[in-house]
């Protein structure tokens, strides 16, 4: 495991990448001349999304060419997660395309850096609104430089969640059931377009509660920071064996500590887990 300041150094390199990213992706989006494609039958992706996930990936294997690296639009395959022996970047570029194709601000760019399968570091920076959350493990988190703390919430009834939807819209049963279990017994519910800054939100306060199904890349920081930030993150289904527990995306549920476990009841009853 490599030393606090080696971590602090990664940290460094991972925010300076997250920042040349969004000032790459603001530049793309006020030309106003947006490229968009779609990968598989609904999930949109801009030739931005591509060019800062080469950017990034690109500086990452320059400076650490033996390490691995899972990203979602240039390297995206999931064993990576599996080789616990090398370091592993974990990358979204944008995450929030359809916020960013549509000129809304919830997007963000996403770095995290793995040893062994645990997230060391973490950054999360939203370009439009200038906000850049970060995370080492074992030294708290922090937004533009200030620590931040989860919001203390102790019951679902006073608490705001946040969720999301899949692309693909095959399975939905589940989902609106989980949703209508909660939007009952919470006090309301924001879908704002971005799992990273969902769950940053949760690190500092704007959100009580997180919950959806997504992909390393969506979440690998931010967990970090929620983490760090004293929230509680962990999983409503179980995790299977021997995967690392930081990587794992499905079922994941990230919240103020007080609320974690009666939350998890409801969205394990409302999934039919019991
Ligand atoms: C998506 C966003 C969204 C979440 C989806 C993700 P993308 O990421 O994080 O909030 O609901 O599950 O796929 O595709 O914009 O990077
Ligand atoms: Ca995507
Ligand atoms: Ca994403
Ligand atoms: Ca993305």
């Amino acid at each position: 495991m490599s030393n606090p300041e080696a971590i602090t150094a990664i940290a460094d390199f991972a925010e300076e990448l997250a920042l040349r990213a969004g000032e790459l992706i603001k530049h793309e989006r006020e030309q106003n001349t947006l490229r968009t494609d779609y990968k598989q039958q609904s999930e949109l992706v801009t030739h931005a999304d591509v060019m800062a996930d080469e950017m990034i990936t690109g500086a990452i294997r320059e400076r650490f060419p033996n390490h691995r690296i899972l990203s979602e639009e240039t390297m995206p395959d999931l064993s990576q997660a599996e080789h616990l022996d090398t370091p592993l970047w974990i990358i979204d570029p944008i995450d929030g395309t359809v916020n960013y194709a549509y000129g809304h601000p919830q997007v963000a760019i996403s770095i995290a850096y793995a040893e062994q399968g645990r997230v060391q570091a973490g950054v999360v920076h939203a370009p439009f609104s200038g906000e850049t959350f970060r995370a080492t493990r074992g030294t708290g988190a922090a937004l533009n430089g200030n620590p931040i703390k989860h919001s203390g919430a102790t019951l679902p009834r006073d608490s705001l969640f946040a969720t999301g939807f899949p692309y693909t819209k095959d399975s939905l049963e589940p989902l609106v059931n989980r949703l209508e279990a909660m939007i009952h017994q919470c006090r309301d519910l924001r879908r704002i377009g971005s799992a990273a800054l969902d769950i940053c939100w949760v690190a500092c306060g704007r959100l009580d509660i997180y919950y959806e199904n997504v992909s390393p890349w969506d979440f690998a920081a931010a967990r970090l920071i929620a983490l760090e930030a004293g929230a509680t993150a962990g999983h409503f289904s179980e995790v299977p064996a021997g995967y690392p527990a930081d990587l794992w995306g499905r079922d994941i549920l990230i919240s103020a500590p007080a609320v974690w476990e009666t939350v998890r009841d409801i969205l394990r009853k409302a999934s039919g887990y019991e």
